[in-house]
C-alpha cells in the first residue's frame, strides 16, 4: 500500500471503509490546509516511475513510464475508480492474471487485450503488502516494553508482523539476536543511527492477534499468491522473507478479524489475556484512514490500557509532527515521505517505510 517505495504523502480514502490505494484523489496535508488539486492518471504514473519504481523496480518504472504516454491504456485506467488507478495496483493485478515481467510493449499488449481481467481484479484486490521487517524497527521499542506482551496490530493483511518474537534480528551487521529456540528462517537486517537502543532479547508474546477489513489467509493460495506478487518484479529478497514468514504464520495461524481498526479495536482488545501488556502496533495502515475516523481510531487506543506503537507517515498525528517539529526542526512540509517511529503519539525515531533503517531522534 502506500508504504510502498517512496510513498511521498498521506492520501486519504475514497470511501469510508474502503482500503483505497494511496493514490486517492485528494494529497493530505499534515495540518488543515487546502487540498491540492488532484492529479492526472499520466502525472501519477510519472511521478511513481520518477519517485518510487526508480530504483526499485526497473520493470515497473518502464510500465509506468509507458503507461503514462499510452493515450490508450490511460483511457482504460481512468475508467477505474479514482483510488483503483494505482500504479502498484495495476502492475500487481495485471501480473496476478498472467501479464508478461519484462519490457513495456508485451506487457501493454497482454493488459490491453485481457483488460476485462484486469479491471476486474483491480475493482476487487487490495494493495496489501506485508512486509516482516516492520519488526525490524519495531523490535527496539517493543522489547523494552515490560512484558510478557499480548500484541494485537490494526490493519494487519496476513498478520506475519505478529510474530516479531519468531524472527532473527542483524543491526548494522552485528550479532544477530535469535529467538529463544534459536535461529529463525525470517533474518531481519536493519540500518541504525543515533542512540536507537539495542534490544538485548526478543519480548515474550503471549497472545497475537489482528484486525484487518479484509484479512488474507496465509493457508489459503489464493491469498498467498496476491501477498506474492504484490511484492514488486525484482525485490527477490522481500519475496524469499515474506515466503519464509509465511511458513512461520502457516505453523501457527494468528487470530485475524475483518472489521475496521477503530469499530473493531475494542472488541478484540476485551479478548487480550489479562497480566499481559497490551501493546497495539499500527504500521503502514492508518494512512489508509481519513483524519476524522484517525482522530477515533487514537481516542479508541487511548481508551485502552494498552500502548500504542506506531510506524507510519510522519504527518499523519498532530502530536508526531509537533515532536518531530521539536526535535528536528523540520516542517510539515519536509516530513513529507518521511515515516516515524511513535509510541503512544510520541515520536521517537525516523525509519524506512519497510523498517530496515531506524534513524533515532536527538533528544534535549
Ligand atoms: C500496507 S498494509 C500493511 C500491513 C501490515 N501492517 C504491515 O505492516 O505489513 C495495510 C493493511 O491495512 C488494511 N486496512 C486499511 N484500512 C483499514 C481499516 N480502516 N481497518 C482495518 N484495516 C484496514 C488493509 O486491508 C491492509 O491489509
Amino acid at each position: 500500500m502506500s508504504t510502498e517505495p517512496g510513498t511521498s504523502s498521506a492520501p486519504e480514502t475514497s470511501a469510508a471503509g474502503t482500503p483505497s490505494a494511496p493514490e486517492a484523489t485528494v494529497t493530505e496535508t499534515t495540518s488543515p490546509g487546502t487540498p491540492s488539486a488532484p492529479e492526472t492518471t499520466a502525472a501519477r504514473y510519472e511521478r511513481f516511475a520518477a519517485a518510487e519504481a526508480r530504483g526499485e523496480s526497473a520493470v515497473y518504472a518502464g510500465w509506468a513510464t509507458g503507461v503514462a504516454a499510452d493515450a490508450e491504456l490511460l483511457a482504460a485506467i481512468d475508467e477505474l475508480p479514482p483510488q483503483r488507478r494505482q500504479p502498484a495496483l495495476l502492475f500487481a493485478v495485471s501480473r496476478l492474471v498472467g501479464a508478461p515481467v519484462g519490457d513495456f510493449g508485451p506487457w501493454r499488449e497482454f493488459v490491453l487485450d485481457h483488460w476485462p481481467l484486469v479491471r476486474a481484479e483491480a475493482l476487487v484486490r487490495l494493495t496489501q503488502t506485508n512486509e516482516p521487517l516492520r519488526c525490524a524497527a519495531l523490535m527496539p521499542v517493543l522489547a523494552a516494553i515490560p512484558g510478557p506482551i499480548a500484541l494485537l496490530e490494526v490493519g494487519a493483511s496476513a498478520g506475519l508482523c505478529l510474530y516479531p518474537d519468531r524472527f532473527s534480528y542483524r543491526y548494522d551487521g552485528g550479532e544477530p539476536l535469535h529467538p529463544v529456540d534459536g535461529p529463525s528462517a525470517v533474518l531481519l537486517e536493519c540500518a541504525t543511527n543515533g542512540l536507537v537502543p539495542p534490544p538485548e532479547r526478543l519480548p515474550q508474546i503471549v497472545w497475537r492477534a489482528g484486525i484487518d477489513l479484509a484479512p488474507l489467509d496465509v493457508a489459503s493460495d489464493d491469498d498467498s499468491r496476491w501477498l506474492e506478487t504484490l511484492i514488486w518484479p525484482e525485490q527477490t529478497a522481500r519475496l524469499a522473507r515474506l515466503r519464509a514468514a509465511m511458513e512461520i504464520a502457516r505453523a501457527d495461524p494468528p487470530l485475524l478479524v475483518a472489521g475496521d481498526v477503530t469499530e473493531a479495536l475494542p472488541g478484540l482488545a476485551a479478548r487480550a489475556p489479562t497480566g499481559a501488556t497490551l501493546v497495539v502496533v499500527s504500521s503502514g495502515v492508518l494512512v489508509y484512514v481519513v483524519r476524522a475516523e484517525r482522530e477515533r481510531f487514537v481516542r479508541a487506543v487511548e481508551a485502552l490500557d494498552a500502548r500504542w506503537l506506531s510506524l507510519e507517515a510522519a504527518g499523519l498525528f498532530p502530536s508526531v509532527v509537533s515532536g518531530l517539529e521539536a526535535a528536528t526542526g523540520l516542517n510539515h512540509e519536509q516530513l513529507r515521505g518521511r515515516f516515524a517511529l511513535a509510541l503512544d503519539g510520541d515520536p521517537l525515531a525516523f525509519v524506512a517505510p519497510h523498517g530496515d533503517r531506524i534513524d533515532w531522534l536527538p533528544r534535549g
